[in-house]
Formats: structure tokens, C-alpha cells, sequence
């Protein structure tokens, strides 16, 4: 008995993948796309945060094939929307074809480009963000949700931990600089409450950070 053993048995008990998941998981990988999408388990967690926020508009980073966002899409009322931030075009035609299968094509809208840029054209309010990208960048992403979303606003980030590497100080590896970095901007952001929450499993060692905005 293992990590994973125990994810796979929550997965299966609890989680119950449909054939739009496994089968976004499925193209994701034969298109050549790396298999680093949230665990089953993961996206439920996503899914149903976002139903305990009440979110109406959804702000991610980092689409990929859009597995967490079919997870995030189905968290919302059919006139909601999440608005999903993918660098790669090919990526993101992945995902569009994906989502259309799964039936929540309608409520995603896919921006391609560097995420910087184009967070910098958008206007709010969303109501929860999933920051799953390129991670030295996730204090600009935090800056960006920090503007994006409103009062009371989740914004969750992925892959915290990354088996323990964020307690390297020494590294020079700027996904664990910018993991610290954003550790940091956290700590000292009196608008917000956090925590974070390591993760094993299907994806290994890694973990999730969770912040709340202030209530206006
Ligand atoms: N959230 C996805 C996984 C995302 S993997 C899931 O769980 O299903 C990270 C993605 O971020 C990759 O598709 C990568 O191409 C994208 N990415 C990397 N750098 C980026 C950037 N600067 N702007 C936008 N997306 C970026
Ligand atoms: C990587 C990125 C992720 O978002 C993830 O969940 C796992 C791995 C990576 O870049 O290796
Ligand atoms: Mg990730």
C-alpha cells in the first residue's frame, strides 16, 4: 500500500472520472502535451472549491489541455465563465476540443499568449483563480489576481511543494526561486489570509496554497 494506491482508491470511491476527463487526460497526452495536469482527486478538490466560493467568473493560468479546466468550467451555472490563460497555441487547441466534448465549451474562453500580457488587457471581477503555470512568474500572477478579483475572492495555486524543493534556499532553479518568492508575497500581503497544504499521490510529493481576500 502507497501514496498512490490510496489516491487511486479515493479517486475511484469518490471521484468517479467521466469519459470527457479520462478522455481529455487521453488526447492530452497523444498530442504530445506533458502529462502534469492536477491529479483526478486535485480537480474535484478545484471543482469543489470553487462551488463552496459560489464563483460565477473563473480566472486560471495555464490551460494546458484543459483537464482542471473542465473540472473548474463544471463548477459554475450555465451563464458563468472561466476565462483560461495558455502560452502555447497548440495547447490551447487541445484544450478546445477537450472542453467542446465535455459539453462546457460554451462558458471558456481561451486566451493565448504569454500570461503577462495578456492579464494585463482584463478586467475583473472574478471570483477564483487557479494559478497553474510557469512559476517564475507566480508573484505576477498574484499581483494580477490581486487586481482581477473581488473582495472575498479564492485564489488557489498548484505545485507549491514540488517534493519539498521549496525549503532549498540555495537553489538556482527559478520555478523553486519563484515558488519562495511567492511564499513571500503571501506572508506579506495584509489583504489576504493563506495557507498552504502539501499533496501526495498520483502526482507525487507537491502541494496546493489557498488565500482568501478581505471582505471590502
Ligand atoms: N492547469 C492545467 C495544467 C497546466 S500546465 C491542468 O491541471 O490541467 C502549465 C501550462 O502553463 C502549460 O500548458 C504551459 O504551456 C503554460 N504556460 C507556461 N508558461 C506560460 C506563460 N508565460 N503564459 C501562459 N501560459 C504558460
Ligand atoms: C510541472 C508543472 C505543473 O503545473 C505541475 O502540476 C507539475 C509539473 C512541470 O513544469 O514540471
Ligand atoms: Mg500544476
Amino acid at each position: 500500500m502507497d501514496y498512490e494506491a490510496v489516491d487511486s482508491f479515493f479517486a475511484e470511491r469518490l471521484v468517479g472520472e467521466d469519459e470527457a476527463l479520462a478522455g481529455a487526460r487521453q488526447d492530452a497526452a497523444a498530442a504530445g502535451l506533458p502529462a502534469i495536469e492536477v491529479s483526478a482527486t486535485q480537480g474535484k478538490l478545484l471543482h469543489l472549491l470553487a462551488r463552496i466560493a459560489g464563483a460565477r467568473r473563473i480566472l486560471e493560468v495555464g490551460t494546458l489541455g484543459g483537464y482542471s479546466t473542465i473540472w473548474l468550467a463544471r463548477a459554475l451555472p450555465d451563464d458563468g465563465e472561466v476565462v483560461t490563460l495558455e502560452l502555447e497555441p497548440r495547447h490551447a487547441e487541445v484544450a478546445r476540443a477537450n472542453l467542446d466534448r465535455a459539453g462546457v465549451g460554451h462558458k471558456v474562453r481561451i486566451l493565448v499568449g504569454p500570461a503577462t500580457e495578456t492579464l494585463a488587457t482584463m478586467e475583473g471581477p472574478f471570483d477564483f483563480a487557479f494559478i497553474d503555470a510557469d512559476k517564475p512568474n507566480n508573484v505576477r500572477y498574484f499581483e494580477a489576481a490581486l487586481r482581477l478579483c473581488r473582495p472575498g475572492a479564492t485564489i488557489v495555486f498548484d505545485n507549491v511543494v514540488r517534493g519539498g524543493r521549496v525549503l532549498d534556499t540555495q537553489s538556482d532553479d527559478p520555478s523553486v526561486v519563484g515558488t519562495r518568492a511567492l511564499v513571500d508575497a503571501l506572508a506579506n500581503e495584509p489583504r489576504i489570509a493563506a495557507t498552504a497544504v502539501q499533496t501526495v499521490g498520483a502526482k507525487g510529493w507537491d502541494g496546493f496554497a489557498v488565500a482568501v481576500l478581505r471582505q471590502a
